[in-house]
């Protein structure tokens, strides 16, 4: 019989494409997309879809009992600059949601568990280039204090109760296809909107802010390629360092000119900066390379080419 699937916070940036990828892939019966609010036509259209809380554990467990689901990606979330203005709201869901699911498993009701990590876990005092996967972490946001915190229960989660979850850290993540929503690296997926709309952006991180970033294709393989790797290949149960590419706002400025010569960018760091000074600048991923054969495809060049080119098929 086929495996069942559910994925909580489908409707976000990367549930979205998660779940076109997962249906494509598995069938779209199989593929049981959840979130607080309907999602887009083809979300709706293509399969499965319940309106589901992920801080609700009866609610999910029915959902999972009656579609009798084996694996569940847990995508929803409150992202760093949200969260910091409802720290208690973003610990309540981003904790909540993940002993839901950790809880689950350890109940044997499901298999398989897929949560996303972030660069957020790591803090000022984290060696800021080339960060290694164990490493000082002290992370300084309500975000990143989520993220660190549920990546301890998912190790002992596993240890304790041998609960298959895994994770990665993702870096910032640019998509054409779903906006994201209030995180700090959001400024690089913004930008290519506006260069198209009116050929100017104003930043709200500085010019020089050099942050780990990655195009949604090499995300979402990397999701489903750490999803079907052998359980007993995988040597880290917290989350996976996970690494593309790094560059400031004035580097993917100096892209999108190579396509819209006539684009210019201002700076106005607000909040935001802070949030992202306290992040690395770049990724040592060599144990999700060694582990289960991870490459990524798309550099910033072609990041940039396939953001203009399908946002401007959109238009
Ligand atoms: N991209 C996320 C954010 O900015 C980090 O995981 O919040």
């Amino acid at each position: 019989m086929a495996k069942k699937i559910l994925i909580l916070g489908a409707c976000g940036q990367i549930g979205t494409e998660l779940t076109m990828a997962l249906r494509e892939k598995n069938g779209a019966d199989n593929v049981i997309a959840s979130d607080i609010r309907e999602g887009n036509e083809k979300m709706m259209s293509s399969g499965p879809f319940e309106i589901l809380d992920a801080t609700n554990y009866q609610a999910i467990e029915d959902v999972v009992m009656y579609y009798e689901i084996d694996e569940v990606y847990l995508m929803a979330a409150m992202l760093s600059a949200t969260a910091e203005k409802f720290p208690m709201r973003a610990w309540n869901l981003n904790m909540n949601s993940l002993f839901n699911v950790l809880n689950l498993a350890k109940e044997r009701k499901i298999n398989k568990i897929f949560w996303p990590s972030s660069i957020a876990v790591f803090g000022p005092n984290t060696p800021k280039e080339d960060t290694p996967q164990h490493t000082l972490m002290e992370p300084s946001t309500v975000y990143g204090i989520s993220k660190q915190a549920g990546e301890r229960w998912c190790e002992y989660y596993f240890k304790k109760f041998n609960v298959d979850v895994r994770s990665v850290r993702y870096p910032g993540l640019i998509s054409w296809k779903t906006q994201p929503g209030g995180g700090t690296t959001d400024y690089a997926v913004e930008i290519y909107h506006k260069a198209l709309a009116n050929n100017y952006y104003t930043s709200f991180l500085s010019e020089d802010t050099l942050l780990p970033m990655m195009f949604m294709d090499d995300a979402i393989r990397a999701t489903i390629s750490l999803m079907e790797t052998d359980s007993n290949k995988l040597t880290i149960r917290s989350s996976y360092n996970l690494a593309a590419m790094s560059f400031a706002p004035k580097e993917i400025a100096a892209s999108i000119v190579e396509h819209i010569p006539d684009f210019t960018i201002n700076y106005e760091p607000d909040f935001r900066q802070a949030i992202a000074d306290s992040w690395p600048s770049s990724i040592d991923d060599s144990k999700a390379r060694a582990d289960w054969n991870w490459e990524h495809k798309f550099d910033l060049a072609k990041t940039t080419k396939a953001m203009l080119e399908n946002l401007r098929s959109l238009s």
